[in-house]
């Protein structure tokens, strides 16, 4: 009988149970993992999450509206100082029949996701949620358009947007500054997210899994954030290197943590709305179907033009496919079938 292992079943347990854990909780739990204890936090993750969703498997029509970007993120392939790619922004046409053809394959979700273009102006984002809100009403919209102000966010809002993603990336200061230049602040990024909450958004947090600096203490503090803040969304993945970012020559993140943060998650959060996300299926062929089996229940396919897709690359080799959105949603319900779950027809709003 191993000590260390009872020990970890035991945190299991007490993080499915409620309980709140300790920094240096968290710390033991994601440093004592093996492969028995993390196909015990699996199947107890898939549980809590089949008593809340049942086997349902969210899909989420993701446009990827611009990758020009004022920031300078060290891990980011849209970086402003990355002068190899090609830069493009939708209009607003475009969108529309992004989420036309969105709404014909079952996608009742579009999420607006782009770099910080200031060309996308309050104006006109103000104009394309409004847009989107006329002609689909019966759709949720999604914004991931990263740090505004205040009024911008409440303008976005009242035009009809009902969620917003805002990855915190981690909620370790000195880790935050390793993967940011000097004029990004940790302070303005927590209060976005307090903000967007406050307004009313039901509102997504989350981190990459495996950035350079990052260790088991970073992923305690980013657990501790996301019990205290109870976001509605969190979104993980993998760190993936791009080759022309600092990072270039840093160690990807593995599957393995991110399933197992996958699975932390769910039990932490019951309710959580969880991606297994586009880097997850890049670092490995069932990426997708592992990070379902962990604990997730919501998956994001590519709706941008197949002219575009390949241009908004945060990482290297990431998966897009030529495949029209069609295709690959067929594909996606066959593989969720496979597994046991079931693409639905749904906004997938959180539930209390
Ligand atoms: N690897 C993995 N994820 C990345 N992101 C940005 N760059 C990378 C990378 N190299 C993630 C960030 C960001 C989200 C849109 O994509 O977490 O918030």
């Amino acid at each position: 009988m191993s000590g260390a292992k009872g020990g970890i079943r035991d945190l299991i347990d007490r993080l499915e149970a409620g309980r709140t854990l300790s920094q240096q909780e968290w710390v033991v739990l994601i440093e004592g993992r093996n492969p028995e204890t993390a196909e015990y936090l699996f199947e107890r993750a898939r549980a809590v999450r089949e008593r809340i969703y049942g086997k349902d498997v969210y899909i989420r029509g993701l446009i990827e509206c611009s990758n020009y970007c004022r920031n300078d993120c060290f891990y980011c392939g849209i970086r402003r100082s990355n002068g190899n790619i090609s830069r493009y922004r939708l209009d607003r046409e475009t969108i529309l029949d992004c989420c036309q053809e969105g709404y014909r394959l079952g996608f009742r979700t579009f999420v607006l996701q782009g770099g910080e273009d200031g060309a996308m102006t309050d104006e006109w984002t103000e104009k394309t949620v409004a847009a989107i809100r006329e002609k689909f009403p019966d759709c949720a919209i999604t914004l991931s358009l990263g740090e505004r102000e205040k009024e911008s966010y409440r303008r976005f809002f009242s035009a009809g947007a009902d969620r917003y993603l805002l990855r915190h990336e981690t909620a370790d200061r000195k880790h935050y500054a390793m993967l940011h230049p000097a004029g990004m602040s940790y302070e303005h990024r927590m209060n976005c997210l307090r903000e967007l909450k406050n307004i009313g958004y039901q509102t997504g947090c989350g981190f990459m899994v495996g950035s350079p600096g990052q260790t088991a203490l970073s992923l305690a503090q980013d657990m501790c954030f996301i019990s205290e803040f109870r976001p509605e969304m969190v979104g993980i993945g993998p760190f993936i290197p791009q080759h022309d970012t600092p990072f270039a020559r840093e160690t990807a993140g593995t599957l393995e943590l991110t399933l197992y943060m996958l699975g932390l998650l769910r039990l932490l959060r019951p309710n959580v709305l969880l991606p297994a996300t586009t880097a997850l299926g890049t670092i490995h062929p069932r990426g997708r179907e592992l990070g379902i089996l962990a604990g997730a229940n919501v998956v994001m396919p590519n709706l941008s033009p197949s002219a575009v897709r390949g241009k908004y690359l945060l990482y290297d080799n990431k998966l897009c496919t030529g495949d029209e959105a069609a295709e690959s949603v067929e594909n996606l319900k066959m593989r969720m079938k496979e597994i046991g779950y079931r693409v639905v027809t749904d906004r997938g709003d959180f539930r209390q």
